[in-house]
């Protein structure tokens, strides 16, 4: 392995989304010259406080917010251009101009607002024990048309397809008449709305779409350095998530070859990021979780409510069976363990270490969304510490129980924890082993 200094890095969620990933980009921003988001679209909500200035950031890398950095939208996300558009301006008007630093995929996907309305008419249809509770972002239909190919809208076409306008009203048509035989309505949607959002999208972000995977490989020679910013997470990965209830898309390091067109064996810093506790937002398992006093408590103490959509996020004990799941799966070389302060001033803190699903114990998730439901954590209680961690920087200077906890952790992720949040301003980080000299 190269010096980290050196090394081209990954941060992504090993859980179910939320974990802290905007904060973990932050922080390793300065050492990269470019941040490159590689799957998801506008689902994405990740949080950066500096100097008590907070941030949300759904579409834009993290690496907007620093200015020596280039961000990079990659050709495997999903790009809504009125909500990318809405962004950049809200940014501006706070006095950051990104456009000059931002590129985006000729091969990024556009989501147009038919994506928005199936999104949203299909879950509205769904039953309650098949809805996913989407951010109704147009995620999930955007990918699926990218896969069925002839319906799918791509940034090379705004600039290169001079059939485009007559397309995108076949596109429409189309659309209308399936979502009117499915949901019994169109929602009133006008071709003419589609193409005046794709004639802005060309004229304002004309400038910013590129051939990003070549520059990116132009960099790869010259040795730049690249960080990729990975959204969601990977329990909700198409693939290697609690299927079905997931998002669309490849949410882990595995994602970089597809998303960015960067083969993942460039990247060898894989850092993996996790709450100390769960949570997770919308429908769909949840082995470990606390519908109780105790996961109304952690909620309201580590303000767990969504970026995205605002939904309260749901909230239980550290699920170790999950995550060593997601190590396992992703190849996560160090660990960043978030929101350890949270847990200050609970007189216990649980683990759960197996489940029990059918009379059997279960160290490896079921594949299946029904024995999932069906199993019951084991939990495994370690004492607690005193409330407030936030001012601690060293993890020597953690009260012993909560040091105790974090060894416990990676004993049963079989992962180092290098990094340990205990608040969400940048600087309430603590930093351990080799990372720290990336930082
Ligand atoms: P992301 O989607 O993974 O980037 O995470 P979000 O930004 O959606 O949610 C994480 C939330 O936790 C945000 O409100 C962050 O400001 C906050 N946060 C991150 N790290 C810490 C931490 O160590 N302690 C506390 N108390 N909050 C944190
Ligand atoms: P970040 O990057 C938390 C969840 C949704 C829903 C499921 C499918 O901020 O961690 P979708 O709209 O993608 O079709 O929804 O996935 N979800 C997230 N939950 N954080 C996210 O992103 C998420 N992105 C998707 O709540 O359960
Ligand atoms: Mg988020």
């Amino acid at each position: 392995m190269e010096h980290p200094a050196t090394e081209h890095a990954c941060v992504f969620g090993l859980g179910w989304g939320d974990e802290g990933k905007g904060k973990i980009v932050d922080l390793l921003c300065p050492a990269f010259d470019y941040v490159v988001r590689f799957n998801g679209g506008a689902n994405a909500g990740h949080t950066v406080v500096v100097d008590g200035q907070r941030f949300a950031l759904h579409l834009l890398p993290t690496g907007v917010l620093h200015e020596g950095v280039v961000s990079v939208i990659g050709p495997g996300v999903v790009v809504d251009p009125v909500k990318l558009l809405a962004e950049i301006d809200a940014l501006a008007a706070r006095g950051i101009d990104v456009r000059p630093r931002l590129r985006i995929s000729e091969r990024a996907h556009l989501v147009l607002a038919y994506h928005q309305l199936e999104d949203q008419l299909s879950e509205k249809a769904a039953s309650d024990t098949a809805r996913i509770g989407t951010t109704a972002r147009g995620i999930g239909p955007c990918y699926a048309d990218k896969m069925k190919r002839a319906p799918a809208i791509r940034f090379s076409d705004l600039l290169h397809d001079p059939g485009l306008t007559a397309r995108v009203r076949e596109i429409v048509t189309a659309r209308c008449n399936a979502l009117r035989g499915l949901y019994g309505s169109d929602g009133g949607l006008q071709a003419e709305d589609v193409l005046e959002t794709v004639e802005t999208a060309r004229t304002r972000l004309a400038d910013c779409i590129t051939d990003t995977t070549a520059l990116l490989h132009d960099g790869l020679a010259a040795r730049r350095r690249i960080l990729f910013e990975g959204a969601n997470g990977v329990l909700l990965d198409v693939d290697h998530g609690t299927y079905p209830f997931v998002t669309s898309s490849s949410t882990g390091p595995h994602g970089i070859g597809s998303g960015a067109g960067v083969p993942p064996v460039r990247v060898p810093r894989l850092v993996g990021a996790i709450k100390a506790y769960a949570t997770r937002v919308g429908a769909g398992p949840f082995v470990s979780e606390l519908n109780d006093e105790t996961g109304d408590r952690i909620r309201v103490c580590g303000h767990e409510f969504g970026t995205t959509t605002g939904r309260p996020r749901r909230c239980g004990w550290f699920d170790a069976v999950a995550c060593r799941y997601s190590v396992r799966v992703s190849g996560a070389t160090d660990v960043a363990l978030l929101h350890l302060d949270t847990l200050g001033g609970f007189p216990e803190v649980g683990i759960c270490t197996a489940y029990r699903c059918d009379g059997v114990t279960l160290t490896t998730p079921p594949a299946d969304a029904a024995r999932l439901l069906r199993a019951e954590p084991v939990i495994e209680f370690l004492p607690g510490w005193p409330a407030e961690l936030r001012a601690v920087r060293r993890f020597e200077d953690l009260p012993p129980p909560a040091r105790e906890y974090v060894r416990r952790i990676e004993t049963l992720i079989e992962a180092p924890i290098s990094i340990i949040g205990v608040g969400p301003d940048r600087a309430q980080t603590l930093v351990r082993g080799p990372l720290a000299e990336i930082i």
